[in-house]
């Protein structure tokens, strides 16, 4: 052998027992010869997972130290073309078994981790089929929406369709075609909030029925629940958006008698049976004759309480008979056709029902207040 490649056999050598000082960290997770058999029992490694991943990072480290393409064994090996040919073969063959020596380990090391690793993850990520489930909290519709759904189920039994309409409104919608000219008084209690493009917030639900006229053409029946705004500063019984229902009913021969027995058997099928309504004389401009409603108080049947303020009676809201100026705007013959609307606010129909002392706990999204009914 030249002197040369015994030069480089001896680096090979220096290599290799440097590598198998590097290894002996790892020698512990080797197969074990028991019996002539080759065995390993992963669960005497002993390592939490996030140790033994680390062990497997380590173990990859010293792979690229020993046969990676910049380690010393790759440099021996690009000189095998230099040595004479007599000695190639013995010099490459020298150095692979140096090579396979050290990978063969690494390999059996790698499976080895690589099971107990496995093992670990599926322990941690087992789960416990016996274990009870968690209940999801489940929400229930606010009461504005319960109450709404109930008042809806009352009038689509006695034949009304359920209509909507923009909550942004024209000038002509939320007062022109109500009957409210520019400069009326009527405009001011029903202040609303405007856009700059002159567009308005509708500040109640009757403009659904200019809406409704015009999309469907009497005869008809619609009731029209939604969300109004006003100008109103909050207190126990206002607020600056609330939610109103809108009844319209336009036919032949309709009277004021089909109004008072249409409310008062919403009443009845709302609060009960026993339900007696009174009617007083109001005044709206896009209705004439005008009255609002009342019901007997549903707590003391009429007797007075601290509910219904001592007199036996709730307000219900406003009605009368649909101003003929109002099916002229919208072109329809006031002596063919007659109807009747009613207005009527949910939100203070709610808190009475469940006795709210302020109507504005309705809106503070407290789930604790909420969760009640
Ligand atoms: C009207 O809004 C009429 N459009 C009702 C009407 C319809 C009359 C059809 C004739 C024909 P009024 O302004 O009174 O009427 O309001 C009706 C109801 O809305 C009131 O009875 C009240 O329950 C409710 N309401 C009024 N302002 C507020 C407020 N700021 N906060 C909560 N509820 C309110």
């Amino acid at each position: 052998m030249s002197s040369e490649v015994a030069g480089y056999r001896a680096q090979a050598d220096s290599i290799r027992e440097a590598f198998e000082r590097k290894f002996e960290r790892f020698a512990r997770f080797l197969n074990k010869r028991i019996n002539g058999e080759n065995v390993v029992d992963v669960t005497e490694f002993n390592l939490s997972l996030e140790e033994a991943q680390a062990e497997l990072r380590a173990l990859s480290d010293l792979e690229t130290w020993y046969v990676g393409r910049k380690s010393q064994l790759s440099a021996l090996k690009k000189l095998i073309g230099k040595v004479s040919p007599e000695e190639r073969s013995g010099f490459g063959q020298y150095l692979l078994l140096t090579q396979i020596a050290g990978t063969d380990k690494i390999a059996e090391v790698e499976s080895n981790l690589q099971s107990y690793i496995w093992k670990k993850r599926s322990e941690r990520e087992r789960v416990d089929v016996t274990l009870p489930g968690r209940r999801p909290r489940r929400g229930h519709l606010h009461p504005i929406t319960q109450l709404r759904q109930r008042i809806e189920d009352i009038f689509v039994s006695m034949g009304y369709a359920v209509e909507d309409g923009p909550e942004v409104e024209t000038d002509f919608y939320n007062f022109t075609a109500l009957n409210i000219p520019e400069l009326h008084p009527a405009r001011s209690p029903q202040d609303t909030f405007y856009t700059t493009g002159g567009l308005s917030l509708r500040s109640q639900t009757s403009t659904v029925q200019v809406h409704a006229m015009q999309r469907r053409r009497p005869p008809l029946r619609v009731i029209a629940p939604g969300r109004v705004f006003r100008r109103d500063t909050p207190d126990a019984t206002h607020n600056p958006m609330f939610f109103q229902v809108e009844g319209l009913l336009v036919e032949r021969g309709v009277q004021m008698g089909h109004l008072k027995g249409t409310l008062s058997e919403f009443v009845r099928r709302l609060f009960g049976a026993g339900t007696r309504t009174r009617f007083r004389p109001s005044y709206f401009p896009f209705t004439e004759p005008s009255m609002e409603a009342d019901y007997s108080c549903f707590k003391c049947n009429g007797a007075g309480c601290r509910l219904c303020k001592g007199s036996g009676w709730i307000e219900l809201g406003g009605s009368g008979m649909v101003h003929p100026n109002v099916l002229r705007a919208i072109g329809i013959n006031p002596d063919e056709f007659s109807g009747f609307a009613f207005g009527l606010g949910i939100d203070r129909m709610c808190g009475l029902m469940y006795e709210l002392d302020d109507i504005r706990l309705l809106f503070e999204n407290d789930v604790r207040f909420l969760e009640q009914f």
